[in-house]
């Protein structure tokens, strides 16, 4: 039985040991399910090659040799030597911003630095988990923090930098002048704590250097990165972040982690897509070899999420037709099956949300590269219902890059749908496809009406794929 090495990360499948969580030891490489992952990058198993001792190496062999070579005696929570994360999972926390649900749970990662006998702290974690981040500073033995770096105000992130104060009080905090203000008001920190800084302004330490790049809108108007020069490790706080709770430090499965990381982009990077093109070309300027962000795993092919971002910030959208819609009598549940079914024999991508029975994350997911909206909703009280209202409102929030959008329903003697779409939906900047309402409950007079709509969206969805 042969050793196998990723050719992507360098990890060497060893068929003595197999892979401590999922492959029992003494098991080929052959044998082992064509589902398996690289544990460390996440990659398939056809990014394998036999690994030899005796072998000639190639020359992609000998680079990632090198890398195992690198990693040797460092800690399960160590980047590269002397730069260890030591922040917190929140396996449990079930919403963020009360808004998004997190099928994975999220974590708060903060990063140490040592270098020369000084410590730096890059961002701290929400504050019910600070006894975690001390405990994880304890336990690589971090007895003095010299320097807090604070990339971003909001409290997941800043909301223990004054318990790390309380217990190591000769530490400044290095930050922007946008964001020491923010800090200020959200923590009263004093003045006098501050170490401002800005993106002509390196801070060398030991003989480690950092760098600040501004980063606005991800998430908040002050947010900023921090390179790391010598190590090539962009600590990028929401930027690139996912919301997942993971034992492992890497990205451990890359379908998963772009889900993730998807849905986190949907719900508060999406509407700031021109601030994120200019955000990543400045991201782009430095050689990279990480992206540790402040939630989620680090990315050690920072080209993955690099690459997710451009296409979810792109004008593309995808052959794909969401229909977020509420039924209360089964009417516009009907028209919507009737549509349903139409686009699947056309060939589209169509995604009905039932809302009710719906995890909202879900539907901002799809938001992010769907080329239509049809919303659904029965008239109530003379309007929409408001399980709809909270998705179109929520849209809207998010400004997605749909090119149509339209709305079906059903009233009993008639309503103001209409006028409160044109409302809710002033930021999606969409064609609006002639909307179709019935009356009670649809009939087969009523076919020729959503047919209509129907067809009209699969023409613009040829066109568009002739674009
Ligand atoms: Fe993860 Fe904007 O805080």
């Amino acid at each position: 039985m042969k050793k196998h090495i990723c050719i992507v990360c360098g990890w060497l499948y060893d068929p003595k040991e197999g892979d401590a969580e999922r492959v029992a030891p003494n098991t080929a490489f052959e044998e082992i399910p064509d589902t398996w992952t690289c544990p460390l990058c996440g990659v398939t198993k056809e990014n394998f090659e036999l690994y030899d001792d005796e072998m000639p190496e190639t020359e992609a062999i000998e680079e990632k040799k090198q890398i195992i070579n690198d990693r040797e005696g460092l800690g399960y929570n160590e980047i590269v030597k002397d730069v260890f994360e030591v922040g917190a999972k929140d396996w449990d926390r079930e919403m963020f911003d009360e808004l998004i649900p997190l099928p994975d749970g999220t974590s708060y990662n903060a990063y140490i630095i040592k270098s020369e006998g000084i410590t730096v702290l890059i961002d701290t974690v929400e504050p019910s988990k600070s006894h975690v981040l001390f405990e994880h500073l304890e336990h690589i033995n971090v007895n003095k923090i010299d320097y807090i770096v604070s990339n971003h105000a909001e409290q997941d992130h800043s909301g223990s930098i004054p318990l790390v104060l309380e217990k190591f009080p000769e530490a400044k905090v290095i930050t922007n002048p946008k964001c020491k203000k923010l800090l200020i008001s959200h923590l009263d920190l004093a003045e006098e704590v501050f170490i401002t800084v800005d993106e002509k302004t390196p801070f060398k330490f030991g003989n480690k250097t950092l760098e600040f790049v501004y980063t606005p809108w991800v998430h908040w108007p002050e947010t900023m990165s921090t390179y790391l020069v010598e190590d090539k490790i962009f600590f990028t706080c929401d930027f690139f972040g996912s919301h997942r709770a993971t034992s492992k430090l890497f990205v451990y499965d890359e379908a998963k982690v772009l889900e993730d990381a998807k849905r986190y982009y949907a719900e508060i990077m999406m509407p700031f897509r021109k601030h994120i093109t200019k955000n990543i070309a400045k991201v782009e300027q430095k050689e990279i070899a990480f992206i540790a962000p402040s939630h989620g795993p680090v990315y050690n092919r920072p080209e993955l999420i690099i690459d997710a971002y451009k296409e979810w910030i792109s004008p593309k959208v995808h052959d794909k037709i969401l229909i977020p819609y509420v039924s209360m009598h089964e009417s516009t549940a009907i028209i919507v099956d009737k549509m349903v079914e139409r686009f699947t024999q056309a060939g589209i991508h169509v995604i009905p949300f039932n809302i009710p029975k719906t995890d909202i994350g879900q539907i901002a997911i799809e938001l992010v590269d769907a080329a239509t909206i049809i919303f659904g909703s029965p008239v109530i009280l003379g309007g929409i219902h408001p399980q709809l209202v909270n998705v179109a409102y929520l849209a809207n929030m998010l400004r997605p890059k749909a090119k149509y959008v339209s709305f079906v329903g059903s009233h009993g003697w008639g309503g103001k749908m209409m006028k409160q779409y044109e409302t809710l939906l002033s930021n999606v900047k969409a064609e609006i496809v002639e909307p179709t309402f019935v009356r009670g409950i649809p009939t087969e007079e009523n076919d020729d009406e959503i047919d209509s709509l129907v067809n009209k969206i699969i023409e613009l969805h040829k066109e568009l794929k002739n674009q």
